[in-house]
């Protein structure tokens, strides 16, 4: 925990508190309230959470004001440009880039756990046969706590380092077993010849009867919505797996509870939203109509793909997913897509309205990562999978580090009740 070197005077009822103000490395100042309800006899009151800082944390920051995003430092545009999801994912992990023998290291041990317990076959065969592939993944990724017993004891750093490394390298298995369970497809078992985005690719577009040859330019477009992805500070599924495990609770059952909450239209089903939106729409013309109902406080449509909790200027995720939309869509052929132009036109036409700018919204990276995913041919239902299988990191990275702060405590937040006071309980008959 940070030095206090300063602190914050409150005053209730004429009764003063000094609370203690921490600076961060980068980002506001924090104060801290730990002690206030003992000193004072009062909660705080933040529903949502938009000024609490919930935790101490060194793997990402985000300046939303200027559209900053660093993953230990290291900007994102980076990160995307120069290094690729694998590297990310041991920079997230441990905290520094890998030197070329580690990296080599690492990426052989998430390739060489790439496969699945066999006997998870008959777990995956239990589903509903058009299930959801979000809802096979919650079911499959809490179940791995029965198929991988030894690695829940998370009082053992190594067990817990051999659990991160398992969900790194079987969640696009998982992911991609839910599609081709939903679409009635044989599995394809993962190959480790191939890259981490060209295996995930091919387990969800191969069959076993024909040769699938992986497209570099999908491979490349996967590996950077990886990367986009890896993580994004305390949203709500990280704080929904930070929550988790403050109880305890094994790492599986963790990343299930976020994968859980990550699936909520206004989190991770925000891509799927957003093309269906896009669909909808379906051409240029009817774009004001839309924009139209987005103002409308008695309409509850909103414009997916637009808008954050925490990015006021722009998303910095969204311009380089641009830019791989732009390149996928060129190089596929595909840049008359009616969809695309849609998309085009209605990032012109809210960013021209001066509702959309009064409110600070702007395209997010949800409103690009659709079109490129629907251009490689995934079906809308397996966008918030993709996003699952690369946020995985980044909410094993923040569980590993909650766990090693000697801080740590159950998580247990308070409420302002305005229920019933007490009153007595009325015999059925006299109601
Ligand atoms: N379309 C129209 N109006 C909007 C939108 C939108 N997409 N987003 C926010 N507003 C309005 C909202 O009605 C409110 O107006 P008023 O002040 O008059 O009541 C104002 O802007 C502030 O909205 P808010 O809901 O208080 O803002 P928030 O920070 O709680 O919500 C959000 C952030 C992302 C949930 C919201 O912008 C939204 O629902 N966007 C669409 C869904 C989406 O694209 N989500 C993906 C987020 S990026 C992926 C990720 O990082 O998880």
């Amino acid at each position: 925990m940070a030095e206090s070197t300063k602190s914050a005077k409150l005053t209730i009822d004429g009764n003063e508190y000094d609370l203690p103000i921490y600076s961060p490395t980068a980002g506001p100042d924090v104060i801290d309230i730990q002690k206030l309800y003992g000193q004072a006899g009062v909660f705080t009151y933040d529903p949502g959470f938009t000024s609490t800082a919930s935790c101490d944390s060194t793997i990402t920051f985000i300046d939303g004001g200027k559209g900053e995003l660093l993953h230990r430092g290291y900007p994102i545009d980076q990160l995307a440009g120069q290094s690729h999801y694998l590297e990310v994912c041991y920079l997230m992990l441990y905290g520094e880039l890998p030197s070329a023998k580690q990296l080599e290291t690492f990426e052989s041990t998430i390739t060489n756990h790439t496969m699945l317990h066999e006997q998870m076959v008959n777990f995956f065969r239990g589903f509903r046969r058009d299930a959801h592939p979000m809802a096979t993944m919650v079911g499959v990724v809490g179940a791995m706590s029965a198929f991988y017993h030894d690695s829940t004891d998370i009082s053992d750093p190594k067990q817990r380092e051999i659990a991160s490394h398992r969900l790194i390298a079987k969640m696009p298995t998982i992911a991609a077993w839910a599609y081709k369970y939903s679409i009635g497809q044989p599995f394809v078992y993962p190959r480790n010849d191939l890259d981490y985005a060209s295996n995930f690719i091919h387990m969800c577009f191969a069959v076993p009867a024909e040769n699938y040859e992986v497209n570099p330019i999908f491979s490349r477009a996967m590996d950077r919505i990886f990367t986009l992805h890896a993580d994004h500070e305390q949203n709500a599924s990280t704080s929904t797996v930070r929550l988790a495990s403050s109880s305890g609770a094994n790492p599986f059952a963790c990343i299930a509870a976020g994968i859980a909450c990550l699936w909520g239209p206004a989190h991770g089903g925000a891509n799927q939203a957003c093309l269906e939106m896009l669909k909808e729409i379906g051409t240029p013309d009817r774009i004001p109509e839309y924009i139209a109902r987005a103002k409308d406080k008695n309409d509850p449509f909103r414009l997916m793909g637009f808008g954050h909790r925490v990015y006021k200027n722009f998303d910095p995720r969204a311009t380089v997913m641009k830019q791989s939309a732009d390149e996928v869509l060129e190089l596929l052929g595909v840049e008359d897509n009616p969809i695309l132009a849609t998309a085009k036109e209605l990032e012109v036409a809210a960013l021209a309205d001066p509702y959309f700018a009064e409110k600070k919204l702007f395209p997010n990276v949800d409103f690009y990562s659709g079109i490129i995913l629907e251009a490689m041919g995934f079906p809308t239902s397996m966008f918030t999978p993709i996003f699952a299988v690369a946020r995985t990191v980044g909410w094993i990275s923040q569980w590993a580090e909650q766990l090693s702060d000697p801080k740590h405590k159950i998580g247990r937040p308070r409420q302002l009740y305005l229920g019933e006071t007490e009153r007595d309980y009325v015999d059925i008959e006299n109601r």
